[in-house]
């Protein structure tokens, strides 16, 4: 009986033990310190995209100054000698004193001191393709293309990922580099929060840099915070609740600052070839972002509109709910016509649209006509919830739904269609729809799955 009830036991064990992650990757102490040589280069989105582009490095504090030099790239490599220079703004992030990584045991920077550097490269020409490095006069980056956007609306893609957050560097990389395979010619793309698990953690920071690689200084990004990248500061945050955006942030991102004030690159607002795309920041001041929101939306002069935000205004993954941000923010993407709202946070994969209550919908095609928003959350990272089995709850469809899958999302728009795809982290297609727009701007919807 005793051999037979061990038997029982070390069978679960075995079972639990094969149903685990690994242990995540360890880190050397000096892995995520900073260099002379610049590295966390990041290209943002910040202005006009057809005349403009940002970037922020990172460097140790004994590189008190920076420089980005840009040409119009040529096929010879002699295309350097007509760089411009400009020089960056520096600031200085102290690391001193911080909660000690959020009460865990892991190893963190409490004294880190070193700088970024930030550059908004102006008058550039729309639909050409640049190098650009950045350093110090002595220390360079290698020299990087990228292409500006057309001043038209000429048809383009986009990129969209959910929370990565956890086991960054050693399982998100293999999905943004298969994002990366898969739409090469994409122009951008979204982080929709939830980048790393602790947001003052610069050893996360790093996972994801390191994870994306070349990539996050070749193709633009729009990034927003989810509540993973608002964490108590302080010790004495701790017991009064309080959390502080990651003190990372500001510093490395440098995002479009045209959202309300007190939240500077975290809400904002960018027109990319037709489409108004608008970040919220679902963590604080929401009803100061809806008053913003209604302005950003009635004076949208284009036919597309997507909103991207941490928290969804439909949850996916069961027992998780965001009534405020349902009711702030769903009557004015109904009432402005918002096509797309691209959402994280849920670890869990649901689409579905605010028109018409269709459930049990068969695989293949099927058409709705006056779709209404569609609304999508979905998860890059490895770490995975229970998806919710309906939205009867919210009346509206759930056309899509999964779970147990690292995904990236290709968004292509071609004047009055809007084509979505949801690949898996093995570039498998997961889920696909089409948005047709007629001339009164009413979206016909066709799901192929
Ligand atoms: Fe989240």
């Amino acid at each position: 009986m005793k051999k037979i009830a061990f038997f029982i036991f070390a069978l679960s064990l075995s079972i639990i033990t094969a149903q685990s992650f690994p242990e995540k990757s360890e880190f050397t102490k000096q892995w995520s310190a900073p260099k002379q040589t610049p590295d966390h280069i990041l290209l943002n989105l910040s202005g006009d995209p057809s005349s403009s582009i940002s970037v922020t490095w990172r460097t140790s504090r004994q590189i008190t100054s920076g420089f980005g030099e840009i040409a119009i790239a040529k096929a010879d490599a002699k295309f350097v000698i007509n760089a411009k220079r400009i020089e960056a703004k520096t600031t200085n992030l102290k690391y001193s004193n911080v909660v000690n990584n959020y009460l865990t045991s892991k190893k963190t920077f409490k004294n880190l001191n070193h700088n970024y550097h930030s550059i908004t490269f102006e008058d550039l020409e729309p639909n050409t393709t640049y190098a650009y490095r950045v350093g110090d006069g002595k220390f360079w980056s290698e020299w990087i293309q990228f292409t500006t956007a057309e001043k038209t609306n000429m048809p383009f893609s986009f990129i969209y990922v959910g929370d990565a957050q956890n086991y960054i560097y050693d399982l998100w990389s293999r999905l943004i580099r298969e994002g990366y395979k898969k739409a090469p010619e994409a122009n951008f793309i979204i982080h929709v929060g939830d980048l790393i698990d602790d947001a003052h953690n610069e050893e996360e920071w790093h996972e994801w840099f390191a994870a994306g690689g070349w990539i996050h200084r070749t193709l633009p990004s729009l990034a927003i915070p989810g509540n993973h990248e608002y964490r108590p500061l302080f010790n004495k945050d701790i017991p009064l609740r309080k959390k502080t955006l990651s003190i990372q942030w500001n510093h490395q991102f440098t995002l479009p600052e045209n959202g309300i004030d007190a939240l500077p690159e975290t809400s904002y607002f960018i027109d990319y070839q037709g489409v108004r795309f608008i970040a919220l920041n679902s963590n604080e001041k929401i009803d100061e972002q809806t008053i913003w929101l209604e302005e950003t939306l009635k004076n949208n002069p284009h036919e597309w509109a997507i909103a991207f935000l941490h928290h969804p205004i439909f949850s996916a993954s069961t027992s998780r709910d965001n009534p405020k941000r349902r009711q702030a923010w769903k009557p004015l993407f109904d009432k402005y016509g918002v096509d797309l709202v691209l959402q994280g946070h849920d670890h869990s994969y649901a689409r579905g649209s605010s028109s018409l209550i269709e459930d049990n919908l068969s695989t293949g095609t099927n058409t709705k006509d006056a779709a209404g928003t569609v609304y999508v959350v979905s998860v890059s990272g490895p770490k995975q919830y229970d998806v919710k089995k309906d939205w009867k709850e919210y009346d509206i469809s759930l056309d899509k739904s999964g779970q147990d899958k690292q995904l990236f999302q290709v968004i292509t728009v071609d004047n009055n269609k809007l084509s979505y795809k949801s690949y898996t982290a093995v570039g498998d297609l997961f889920d696909s729809f089409e948005l047709i727009k007629n001339s009164d701007g009413i979206n016909t919807l066709i799901n192929n799955f």
